[in-house]
């Protein structure tokens, strides 16, 4: 009777463990080495896309909202606030066990005209600037206190040559915008991670400056827990090397690399790889060549490098924080219209049919060995 028993026991825990084996899901595969997440754009969030919630919830164990949190939705104008969007957003990553990332809080992009003027066009003052981005830091944060577990406190404030931006938060504050961010984030939840987020960030320009950036932070007694690389990257640039070199610049100054809104373009890039969402550049027939599918030679140097940059996420897994990829099917992302409006891209995981793409597989094999 008793070995009975035990062979029962033994029969279930195997076939237990093979079930959990046969997941073949990301969110599996590198649940020991860091999270793996992904952007969710409206349909995803209000449930439309039913197909893609799917995924997601079987795939990724992190989730940012794509565009709902920008301050131009969040409070289009000042005082009016509006989280229906993002409260479902939240809901959604809660109800999954998800860890919950917000995007952004003080962006040069996506910002309401509102924020920078007064009633008369022109300019506000030092002081009112400091008002309003305390108010909408203090509002949104703290809504979602012990929920949302990082936020992207400050987007894309500093260019290629390690000068700041000329955006309109410089204009009337100077540097010292970033560390009221900072500062106005951390009261708000003293628990929440902090980042800095940019694209292009492996320029040794802005490496410089960025590193510079977080002493400064630290020596003013504010945190920042992160740095997020945006990996808006193409089939060649940037290399592995230049990108590595960065993530380990960044954790030798003792913070976290999140790798931010990761997808790699198939088509060619007019001027490399800029993320500034209001550049743009006119449609050219040349420039969209794959409208029916990837030749096998483009596909295969595409899923390369998608290997190439996983293989070197693993080597540093110990430094990464999260992997997030910057939505779940081709027809959804943003690269079919950035920087050139109405072209056929293919920059992520999963097909315009919603199925997985073999790269998956891919993927998983490599957490394997490393
Ligand atoms: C993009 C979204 O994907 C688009 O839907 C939107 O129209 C523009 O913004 N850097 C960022 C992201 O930090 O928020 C941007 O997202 C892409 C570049």
């Amino acid at each position: 009777m008793k070995r009975f028993y035990i062979l029962t026991f033994l029969t279930l825990s195997i076939s237990s463990f093979n079930a959990q084996k046969s997941d073949n899901s990301l969110k599996q595969a590198f649940q020991n080495k860091f999270y793996i997440g992904t952007a969710m754009n409206l349909e995803q969030i209000n449930g439309k896309d039913k197909k893609s919630v799917d995924i997601i919830k079987k795939q990724f164990s992190s989730i940012v909202a794509e565009n709902c949190m920008k301050s131009m939705y969040l409070q289009p104008q000042e005082g009016k606030f509006f989280f229906d969007d993002a409260d479902q957003f939240v809901g959604f990553g809660e109800k999954n066990n998800m860890f919950i990332i917000g995007h952004t809080l003080i962006w040069h992009s996506q910002v309401p005209n509102w924020f920078f003027i007064d009633k008369d066009g022109k300019n506000v003052s030092s002081e009112v600037l400091k008002q309003r981005m305390k108010n909408h830091i203090t509002t949104v944060v703290s809504r979602y206190k012990g929920r949302v577990k990082g936020w992207d406190v400050v987007n894309e404030a500093i260019m290629e040559d390690g000068s700041y931006r000329k955006s309109k938060f410089y204009e009337i504050l100077g540097e010292e915008f970033i560390p009221l961010a900072f500062r106005y984030a951390q009261e708000a939840d003293p628990n929440a991670e902090l980042y800095y987020n940019d694209y292009n960030e492996w320029h040794p320009g802005k490496v410089k400056t960025v590193i510079q950036l977080m002493k400064d932070l630290k020596s003013k007694g504010i945190r920042i827990d992160g740095i997020g690389m945006q990996a808006h990257v193409g089939l060649d640039t940037p290399s592995i090397d230049e990108y590595e070199k960065a993530m380990v610049a960044y954790t030798e100054s003792g913070v976290k690399v999140n790798i931010t809104e990761l997808e790699i373009s198939a088509l060619p890039s007019p001027w490399g790889t800029s993320a500034n969402v209001s550049d743009k550049v006119a449609y050219d027939e040349k420039m969209n060549p794959y409208k029916k599918g990837l030749p096998k030679d483009v596909q295969a140097q595409w899923e390369n490098r998608y290997q190439d940059f996983f293989k070197l996420f693993l080597k540093h897994q110990d430094k990464i924080r999260r992997v997030t990829l910057w939505g779940v099917t081709d027809n959804q992302s943003w690269k079919n219209d950035f920087p050139i409006k109405g072209r056929t891209d293919y920059p992520l995981l999963f097909d315009r049919q919603f199925k997985v793409k073999p790269i998956v597989e891919k993927l998983i094999k490599l957490t394997e060995t490393k």
